[in-house]
């Protein structure tokens, strides 16, 4: 490299689509670019149409210290050039590649003397099109490249051909030369393989050349990879025959498995095939990152919910994110097939579809809220091929973990950030006093792990410490599996939800005032849910009216459960003028379409039966309470501070920025209603303060701003269309 450039000159070594396309972006960047092919008409063409400065001599005099050579020639050709690569590397010249297997070409220099500038790497990025003709510039812009650096190449050398890569706007990653090669075997060969020998058997066969006549979109999609360069192919399959003969054997195997299903009929086996399949590749970007399904595609998303706005409408809300939880569990565990409509399809809900998708369950769906559950039997789940995610869901993992402890496999479970400082010994205490083997970590914190009880699970009579629905409905759940009876003594109501449906699925719970038991060892008979819309949800827009002047909404078909209405009382002592109409029973659980108009609010003591009645509504209380007259006190809620946020301190906090008077204690809060001013809140990753917040700019007196609001999708996806639809606007920002 001469000392007044900054870019080292680069050869590039074969003109194909790919090199060129490499030469060309490199080019763009201000990189002098030599390039070197043996047909001489592509090596003109690259010069002619400025792709490469020149072409590079034999000996590639040209490049000196420090400058990068890039091998693009299929993969066993490069043999024919080991002289040369030799002698480059010896001379300090940096010497990359982008073939597509790295073992062989590890092979031919590792250890050799300069093998110290030696930097294997390969972009994930390429297109069935072949020949300088269809260099592409951009063809590497936000695309992968792996880097596969051996024992002894420098990190000096590695931050070389990084960069070059950055420049040219692709991201790298770094593993081992083995590790790309079965990874790459999965990921491209086989895919490439199956494409070819696809073609090649249908268009052998005369009959089937009609096919490419009227070969629509699956066949088109499926086999355009089978256009790809031969001779790249032909070299893949000889350097990394061990990968591929390892991939294309469970690819058999499935093909078998798939064969025998289809030839017995078994639709059961099939539908697992097409459901499993269809959820890996909608979701496999959020599978492969760890992180909840819609979560992945942005990394941060703030609302600008814009100061004033109506709330005029009739709507109806998603469905109750409890009840969706337990139809998943029980259907899954029911002898038989269980129809849910009304499913929740956040994300919450969908890490419990999917963890007993983990567990061989067959589900269908969902879609617009139906799903089919294709029920197991009480004893039928399978042990999940690895740790099951549960994402932001508290419920999930903790009703899990009372299921799991009755099952005869290890599970392990885990979840996002949020979800990793929730308290858990809630759970695993009463659990392990069963015979459950349970553990957290240290600080009683996910991930949880399950193994096999050892003599089974026995039993239990527990007064619960706090009033929490989850523990109850874990020690539920794995009293299914139990010896004898399981009795939960309450200290005040919580939800009901998983009696109601065990009771819907043939199972005989017994409530006696605080007293909840039931026997172990029972079966589960499948049966239809229809999942009301979730009162918790419909909070946010019961308040959104109560502090609105002019507003007049309905909200149909909610679940108005006794155990779930402390919202609606609550804001009723408060002066909002609320109905409920059509009281009806859907499938045990009771339901109503709720009429609210704007009436002013005042302060009140929150009276503390409430609580447990609220517990997931307080954040957007707090707004009301924001909006009433005089002070509001809650007390005895200190099961607040471990939500997925300390919902006392973010809230308290919030609106503090907001100007409004909020002191947050131990257990509650004190506030006096007020003005509320617009500036900038903080969710914390928590749905219910995102949208909390969101209805307090409807009577603020400028925009908030409220950050992290991806989660809201957890419980209610179409949040922000539907606000728009009664008249409040909220702004998306999304980040990254
Ligand atoms: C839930 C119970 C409540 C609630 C949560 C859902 C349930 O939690 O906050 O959103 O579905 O059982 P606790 O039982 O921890 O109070």
């Amino acid at each position: 490299m001469s000392s007044e450039q900054i870019l080292p000159s680069v050869g590039v070594l074969g003109l194909g689509m790919m090199g060129a396309s490499l030469a060309a972006a490199l080019t763009q960047r201000g990189y002098h670019v030599y390039g070197y092919d043996t047909h001489q008409a592509s090596l003109l063409e690259a010069e002619q149409i400025g792709l490469i400065a020149s072409p590079l001599s034999p000996n590639a005099t040209e490049l000196v210290s420090g400058d990068v050579f890039i091998i693009a020639i299929p993969v066993l050709a490069v043999a024919n050039y080991s002289a040369l690569i030799h002698q480059l590397l010896q001379r300090g010249v940096i010497v990359t590649d982008i073939c597509s297997t790295k073992g062989y070409l590890a092979t031919l220099f590792a250890g050799s003397p300069g093998s110290e500038n030696l930097v294997l790497g390969h972009p994930i990025a390429g297109s069935e099109r072949s020949g300088v003709v269809n260099a592409n510039a951009s063809l590497f812009e936000e695309q992968s490249v792996i880097l596969t650096p051996l024992e002894d190449t420098t990190a000096a050398a590695l931050t070389v051909v990084r960069k070059l890569w950055h420049q040219i706007g692709a991201k790298t990653a770094v593993m081992t030369v083995a590790e790309h090669d079965q990874i790459l075997a999965a990921t491209s060969h086989l895919p490439h393989f199956l494409a070819f020998s696809l073609v090649d058997t249908l268009a052998g066969d005369a009959q089937n050349r009609k096919i490419f006549q009227y070969a629509a979109g699956g066949f088109r999609d499926f086999t355009r990879i089978a256009a790809s360069d031969s001779r790249m192919w032909h070299d893949i399959a000889q350097t990394n025959q061990a990968a591929l003969l390892q991939a294309l054997d469970g690819a058999i195997e499935g093909f078998s498995a798939l064969r025998a299903m289809i030839a017995e009929g078994d639709s059961n086996k099939l539908m697992g095939v097409l459901t499993r399949s269809k959820v890996a590749r909608d979701h496999f970007g959020a599978v492969l990152q760890q992180r909840s399904y819609r979560q992945y595609k942005v990394d941060s998303m703030d609302f600008i919910a814009k100061a004033g706005g109506r709330v005029v409408g009739d709507i109806r809300v998603p469905g109750d994110k409890s009840m969706s939880h337990r139809s998943i569990m029980l259907g899954a565990l029911a002898d038989g097939v269980t129809h849910v409509s009304g499913f929740l399809e956040g994300e919450d809900a969908l890490a419990t579809l999917q963890a007993f998708r983990d567990m061989g369950v067959v589900i269908e769906g969902p879609e617009r809220g139906e799903v089919v559950i294709h029920g197991v039997g009480i004893d039928g789940l399978a042990p999940p091929p690895s740790a099951l995610y549960v994402g932001n869901s508290g419920t999930t993992i903790r009703l899990l973990s009372g299921l799991l402890s009755g099952q005869q496999f290890s599970t392990e479970m885990s979840g996002d950030s949020s979800l990793a400082k929730r308290p858990m010994r809630r759970v695993t205490v009463p659990l392990a006093e069963m015979g459950a083997a349970i553990s957290t970590a240290e600080d009683g914190t996910p991930p949880v792990r399950i193994a096999q009880a050892e003599k089974g699970l026995q039993g239990i009579h527990y007064e619960l410490p706090i009033a929490s629905a989850q523990v109850k409905s874990a020690l539920l759940l794995a009293g299914l599996y139990a010896k004898g009876t399981t009795t939960v003594i309450e200290p005040a109501p919580t939800r009901d939800h998983t009696e109601r449906m065990l009771r819907g699925f043939g199972y005989p719970v017994e409530t006696n005032g605080d007293t909840i038991s039931l026997v172990g060892g029972g079966r589960l008979t499948a049966c239809d849910i229809d999942v009301p819309a979730d009162i918790s949800s419909s909070a946010f827009f019961l308040v959104a009216a109560a502090i609105t002047p002019g507003s007049d909404l309905w909200l149909r078909h909610v679940g108005v459960n006794p155990t779930r209405i402390g919202v609606i009382n609550i804001l009723r002592a408060m002066g909002a003028n609320i109905s409920i109409k059509n009281e009806r029973n859907v499938g045990g659980e009771p339901v109503a379409d709720l009429h609210i108009q704007y009436a002013p609010l005042k302060g009140i003591d929150i009276p503390e039966d409430q609580v447990p009645l609220a517990i997931d509504e307080f954040p957007v209380l707090f707004v009301a309470a924001a909006c009433a007259e005089g002070k509001t006190v809650l007390t005895g809620a200190e099961e607040l501070r471990v939500k997925e946020s300390d919902r006392i301190q973010v809230m308290a906090d919030g609106l503090q920025a907001l100007g409004v008077n909020a002191v947050a204690t131990p257990d509650g809060m004190i506030i006096h209603g007020g003005a509320i001013g617009g500036g900038e809140v903080v969710s914390h990753d928590d749905h219910r303060i995102a949208m909390a917040f969101s209805v307090a700019s409807l009577r603020a007196n400028d925009d908030i701003v409220i950050r992290d609001c991806e989660n809201v999708a957890t419980s209610f996806p179409n949040f922000v269309e539907l606000c728009a639809s009664v008249g409040k606007t909220i702004e998306i920002e999304k980040h990254g």
